[in-house]
């Protein structure tokens, strides 16, 4: 690919500072090796995450200022009730204050002791939530989607036929449901193809079990249906995510990282399911017209909604991405391949070939990579898991380093300096070690956790 095009212009900025090596040691010890706890005012490149940070749109902030706030009932609900229905065809939409909130009300009420939930891949905490509520998580990926270098366009497909076995082992009633998430976020927010949610949907329908799509990532995943999936080539944005919705039962999402900064939702077409979940909104979130969200922001999410269906808009992530992938990949630092939504993945399992699992290459790789850059990353492998009840780790599928590309925030020479610096690390990687836990955390012990230098 060429140069990506940016396909907006910016009209508002924020100052940033790049502070001197010697106070990035000094904020990295402070923030005990893990990049969740540095402050912003250290950090020149936030490439932490692409949740609640992307950019708004002009048509945004107008929408912003005109919300009608009051605690039930308001116009601003109806607007997002309204383009919810018009994009997903769903008549029930019950708001939720993030992602996760999402997951917890739905693993309360369809997970049960011994039930299991299948999923094309786990996220940190939808996992934690069917843990939390006595399930289990089974991973379905297609084998070939663990490929670090790959050339394999839809990486986030399930497996149907392990589907299909899991169901037979276990019996469809043990079955909570099934979950899909788009932009299949730890493998390197790889896609699933339109196809594969079709063969999966059937196979649910078959056996009488929920569907359940986590569209948190959906942008990056329509992105590359449209692109990559030959059948899907004269489909609009707007028919395609129709599709996917009318496959699936329940979709839920973060509005982190769909339409807004905030926010997420449950949306189902089916008025028994809706009933079931409603029931723990007022407890957990909020009132059923807004579950912990702003009214501005839920003005934002109907604007961001609509921009989403928009293949300008939702090309700028993946573009930027590509570039960065495939700049890194020609002079021979290992990135996951293809390049994915979401952010670019550094494998650092590779990278740093001479520090063990146990020492957690992908956090000492972000640790480094903040000291010699300030750009901030996220480790995603295995300090990103939870040690079994024994104490014993689990080691990660992946160790990743996760440099995340907020949706239309950076410019391309910021992208050209954190390339640079990345060359200029993977140059001088063995001057890397590994790290050691000094505080450790039981749950998502990578939010919080305090490592040192072996
Ligand atoms: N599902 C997916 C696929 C996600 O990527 C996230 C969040 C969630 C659910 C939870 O949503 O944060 O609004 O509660 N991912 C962020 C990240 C945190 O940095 O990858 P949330």
């Amino acid at each position: 690919g060429g140069v990506p095009l940016e396909m907006h212009k910016v009209r508002i900025v924020q100052k940033l500072s790049l502070v001197p090596v010697e106070r990035r040691l000094e904020a990295l010890k402070e923030a005990g090796n893990n990049t969740f706890l540095l402050k912003n005012k250290d950090i020149y490149l936030d490439m932490l995450t692409d949740s609640g940070v992307n950019a708004m749109s002009d048509n945004q902030l107008a929408a912003m200022m005109q919300a009608d706030d009051s605690y039930a009932g308001s116009a601003t609900f109806t607007r997002l009730e309204n383009k919810i229905r018009e994009i997903f065809g769903t008549e029930y939409f019950l708001p939720a204050h993030q992602g996760r909130a999402c997951e917890n009300i739905l693993s309360q009420v369809f997970v049960r002791h011994g039930t299991v939930v299948p999923m094309n891949y786990h996220f940190t905490t939808s996992k934690s939530h069917v843990v939390l509520n006595g399930g289990t998580v089974e991973e379905l990926i297609r084998d070939e989607g663990l490929e670090i270098r790959s050339s394999l366009p839809f990486k986030g497909n399930m497996d149907t036929d392990k589907l299909k076995s899991l169901i037979r082992e276990r019996g469809a009633d043990k079955v909570a449901f099934v979950r899909m998430e788009a932009g299949t976020n730890l493998i390197g927010g790889q896609p699933f193809a339109l196809q594969n949610l079709r063969e999966v949907s059937q196979i649910c329908r078959k056996n009488g079990i929920l569907l359940v799509l986590d569209a948190s990532l959906l942008a990056d995943n329509l992105y590359f249906i449209k692109t990559r999936e030959a059948s899907c080539k004269d489909m609009t944005v707007a028919q395609i995510t129709r599709t996917m919705a009318d496959l699936s039962d329940i979709i839920y999402f973060s509005a982190r990282k769909l339409g807004c900064a905030r926010g997420g939702g449950i949306c189902t077409a089916s008025r028994e399911l809706y009933e079931r979940i409603r029931e723990l909104i007022p407890v957990y979130e909020g009132f059923l017209t807004y579950g912990g969200m702003s009214v501005r922001e839920m003005e934002a999410i109907a604007v961001g909604l609509d921009e989403t269906m928009d293949e300008d808009m939702i090309s700028q992530g993946p573009l930027f991405i590509e570039y960065m992938v495939d700049r890194l990949d020609k002079v021979g630092v290992p990135v996951i391949t293809p390049a994915g939504g979401l952010g670019c993945h550094l494998n650092a399992m590779e990278f740093l070939d001479h520090i063990p699992q146990s020492q957690y290459p992908a956090g000492a790789l972000a640790a480094a990579m903040f000291l010699v850059s300030g750009v901030r990353g996220m480790e995603r492998g295995t300090l990103s898991e939870q040690r079994e009840p024994d104490g014993s780790e689990v080691f990660s599928n992946m160790e990743l380093l996760r440099l995340a590309l907020p949706r239309r925030v950076f410019t391309l020479s910021q992208v050209e300096y954190a390339i640079d610096r990345i060359r200029w690390l993977y140059e001088n990687r063995k001057l890397v070690g590994g790290l050691n836990f000094v505080e450790e955390p039981k749950m998502l012990r990578f939010f919080f956790g305090k490592l040192e230098p072996v």
